[in-house]
């Protein structure tokens, strides 16, 4: 069984809910999840699976209570080879950078090498009121690679 740490950027709690809900079934699954709701680098241990679920705001913009995380990573954080991920993003479709933050937040893991054991998710509030219920899917057909 894993470490898990899960890393939310939420504005109005969508992506804290989504994060409650995968937490509860990797917990279940016999995994330690850590919830993080304004996580810095030194909370964090890339040793463990980071699994982020992020909203997108403004204009393709990342939420406060990410964005010092990912400041941090962008300007001071050595290749992190070793750190495997994966990545929620949800947004609405309405809006001109569908899922902006969660595009900037891969393509940084990416740039850092870290690995992505799945392709991002990005979830459209056009679509679906309860972003969960994709989130709980894809994290079913991958789960067993923690
Ligand atoms: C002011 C505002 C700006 C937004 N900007 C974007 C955007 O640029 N791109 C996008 O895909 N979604 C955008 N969204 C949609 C949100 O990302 C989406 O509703 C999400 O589910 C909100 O999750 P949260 O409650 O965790 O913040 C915006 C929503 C609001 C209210």
């Amino acid at each position: 069984m894993a470490a898990v740490d899960i890393i939310i950027g939420s504005v109005y709690g969508s992506a804290v809910l989504v994060a409650e809900t995968l937490e509860q079934t990797l917990t279940d699954a016999g995994h330690q999840v850590q919830l993080h709701e304004d996580a810095v680098l030194a909370d964090l241990d890339t040793g463990h699976f980071w699994l982020f679920v992020t909203s997108t705001t403004g204009q393709g913009d990342l939420p406060p209570n990410l964005l010092p995380l990912f400041e941090e990573m962008r300007e001071s954080c050595p290749p992190m080879p070793q750190l495997r991920y994966a990545l929620v993003a949800l947004g609405d479709s309405s809006y001109d950078n569908f899922c902006g933050a969660g595009r900037q937040l891969d393509e940084l893991l990416q740039e850092l090498q870290a690995q992505a054991v799945v392709e991002r998710l990005q979830v459209d509030a056009t679509e679906t009121l309860e972003p969960e219920e994709p989130a709980l899917a894809w994290l079913k057909g991958w789960m067993a690679k923690i």
